[in-house]
């Protein structure tokens, strides 16, 4: 869709609707549609009474717009919804880098889901692992019965996997993984309808008893990747040079490589950019997280999600892969009017095309921490915001907020009470 910048050089220096103005203009969002993202329209109480149960309200969160990504030669503006602070100046900046070096190039599996059976009481377990071997179509068969219109779209059932756990604390245990696609749905209601639909058919050909039949969230078939270089030139600050930081990027991300106190948290701010662009599209953002985590421990230590080196010239390279099970249709992505004018920013034509924007986030995200981290430190950027909320809170109107902050800053005061006192003298 967009044969248009994304370099939206000083977008953060405008007004909240010169902003607004200039998103419309540049994703030909209506204005009912930018009244969605302002909230005066968008997500009704009424509408979130048919998608929770006892409701009583709705709750807000800012949603900004990440500038300057570039993803495999394709300018995209990225729509975050997050609470906290610096995340979305972060990745812009760190989109901007990116840039220099050509930008993302992504890539992604088939949008396959695995929905888990646990099959127990077995006399013999090899021999049900074989049976459900032989059964095999018949089984995929039955899955595609219940596929309805993911089916009909080109997926559905494409293999069954068995797992034997011959010593647990329960008995020996067969777990059977159905694998179906589930195209453009992030696929939870087919799979476990899948999953469910099977379960008799798994008992008569095992002669065993199932017990439970639910997807997992470790979607490791349904993996999405980018990488991406930023030339060392770009990388230099006052203190450092472009080289020297790109080296101490490359060692912060081997700290997390090898130690998961880290690896935690570092991981962390790789999930601030993927959960933004989660929540703003409506997709199921605990899915996310637990896949992303399960995934980073998969070979029975947790380390980091995202690699870093450095090539001859010294330019700084990253890269990184994940499960990442979203949707761009059924859902919260459907209902919730935010979600799709979100997904309209993106101009995405297909979940994997959505799950590769995620990483790319992510991955812009966890770059723009290792860099502050490793340069400056976080804290500097991080006061500023800091302050900035204690001054809205204190009641300064929004053409004071900038000398109420710069003023506390200068005087190296950002407290609660200093705020108030410069908003009363202000009134003076
Ligand atoms: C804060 O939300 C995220 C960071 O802690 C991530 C990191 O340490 O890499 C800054």
């Amino acid at each position: 869709m967009s044969n248009h910048t994304s370099r939206l050089s000083g977008f953060y220096k405008r007004s909240l609707e010169e902003r607004a103005s200039a998103l419309q203009s540049w994703a030909q969002l209506s204005d009912t549609e930018i009244d969605v993202l302002q909230g005066s329209s968008g997500l009704s109480a009424a509408q979130a009474d048919h998608m929770i149960e006892n409701t009583v309200g709705i709750y807000s969160l800012p949603l900004g717009i990440a500038t300057n990504f570039l993803i495999n030669g394709q300018d995209r503006l990225i729509p975050m919804v997050i609470e906290e602070p610096s995340v979305v100046a972060a990745m812009s900046n760190a989109a901007r880098l990116f840039r220099e070096g050509g930008g993302f190039q992504t890539s992604s599996d088939a949008p396959i889901m695995i929905g888990q059976l646990q099959v127990l009481d077995l006399q013999d377990v090899a021999e049900a692992a074989e049976k459900i071997a032989a059964y095999k179509q018949r089984l995929l068969d039955e899955a595609d019965a219940v596929g309805g219109s993911i089916v009909k779209r080109g997926g559905g059932a494409r293999d069954l996997q068995v797992r034997p756990f011959l010593d647990t604390p329960i008995g020996p245990m067969l777990v059977v993984h159905l694998l179906m696609d589930v195209r453009d749905a992030m696929g939870a209601n087919a799979i476990n309808t899948a999953a469910e639909h099977i379960a008799p058919l798994v008992e008569e050909i095992t002669g065993g008893r199932v017990n439970l039949r639910i997807l997992s969230n470790l979607t490791d078939q349904r993996k999405a990747r980018a990488e991406g270089m930023i030339p060392a030139s770009a990388l230099a600050t006052e203190a450092m040079s472009g080289e020297e930081v790109a080296r101490a990027v490359v060692e912060a991300g081997v700290f997390a490589e090898v130690d998961p106190y880290r690896a935690a948290t570092h991981n962390k701010g790789i999930m601030n950019g993927v959960d933004a662009v989660i929540i703003a599209t409506g997709n199921d953002w605990r899915a996310i997280e637990a896949g992303a985590h399960a995934y980073a421990a998969r070979n029975g230590r947790y380390t980091s999600l995202s690699r870093y080196w450095q090539d001859d010239q010294g330019n700084l390279h990253a890269a990184m892969e994940m499960p990442l099970s979203v949707g761009i249709v059924g859902g919260a992505t459907r209902v919730h009017p935010a979600a799709q004018v979100a997904l309209k920013i993106l101009g995405v034509a297909s979940a994997q095309e959505l799950a590769e924007i995620c990483v790319a986030a992510g991955l812009a995200q966890n770059f723009a921490a290792l860099r502050a981290l490793a340069s400056e430190g976080i804290q500097r950027g991080h006061m500023r915001m800091h302050a900035k909320q204690i001054a809205v809170s204190a009641g300064a109107a929004p053409e004071q907020v900038r000398s109420v902050v710069e003023q506390m800053i200068r005087e190296n005061n950002i407290r609660p009470e200093r705020a108030k006192a410069i908003v009363e003298s202000l009134k003076g």
